[in-house]
């Protein structure tokens, strides 16, 4: 009798702790606020300004929550604690360059990207920027990114440094401490601009990938709002106006 209500008690446990449910597009669109989460240390993407979470895609999320009606407010997540804190339901969206994969698909669902992009080798002038250079080299890459797959399947690398920040890798750089650094090309363009003095050289893009905001997985009418918001600043120009402030190019999705 005492195992059975040991374990009625153990299931309902389970059941409330599954039953944590993703706050749905009703629920959000009731509250005026949608809860949206970054890093805050990826420019010209995301990144502080002062105490202001600002960038590409803090101006790409408020847009859209504005088409939408909503209010945005921002929570910021190491880079490799947003997928997980999804999945815990500690906000309803985030967008922090996620390239589409299938092995993320597992976890969560995607948006619409709302840029294309890939990953691109940057070094020091005199260090290897073709992807058949990097044999025999440290590579830096930030943790838990589509970069760090990359550098793994590097043949014959001699070893892959991995750190929290991607700026992290950059500075691992500009330290002399790894040979090369594997980051987007559009970050890759903005640093190369920002340490003109440092001699950076941008080299081999080594793969492409879209990117999308991730929300929980099965969060359907949230999922199809947030691609209606981006198709409506795609089509009335605000992206691109985003696009260029930042980047000083259109790096949407054709
Ligand atoms: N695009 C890469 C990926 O999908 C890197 C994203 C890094 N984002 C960031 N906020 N640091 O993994």
């Amino acid at each position: 009798m005492r195992a059975i209500h040991t374990l009625a008690l153990a299931v309902s446990l389970v059941c409330a702790a599954s039953s944590a449910q993703a706050r749905d597009w009703a629920t959000i669109k009731q509250s005026g606020t949608i809860i949206a989460a970054s890093e805050g240390a990826y420019p010209p993407f995301n990144y502080f300004h002062g105490a202001k979470l600002t960038g590409y895609e803090i101006d790409v999320m408020e847009a859209v929550a504005k088409k939408l009606g909503l209010q945005v407010e921002w929570r910021a997540l190491a880079f490799d604690a947003l997928i997980a804190s999804i999945r815990q339901d500690r906000f309803d969206v985030a967008i922090a360059s996620h390239g589409i994969t299938e092995e993320r698909q597992k976890s969560v669902d995607f948006t619409n990207p709302h840029y294309c992009s890939g990953g691109q080798i940057v070094a020091k002038a005199g260090g290897p920027l073709k992807a058949s250079e990097l044999t025999g080299k440290l590579l830096g890459v930030q943790l838990a990114t589509t970069y760090a797959d990359a550098a793994r399947k590097v043949s014959g690398a001699k070893e892959v440094k991995t750190y929290p920040k991607d700026t992290d890798a950059l500075q691992a750089l500009l330290g002399g401490r790894v040979d090369a650094w594997i980051t987007d090309r559009f970050v890759a363009k903005s640093a190369l601009a920002k340490n003109a003095s440092d001699g950076l050289k941008a080299g081999d893009m080594v793969f492409v990938e879209r990117d999308a905001m991730i929300l929980r997985k099965g969060n359907q009418e949230l999922r199809e709002q947030l691609n209606k918001g981006l198709a409506e600043i795609k089509a009335d120009g605000t992206l691109k106006a985003i696009s260029e402030k930042y980047f000083q190019e259109d790096i949407s999705c054709s």
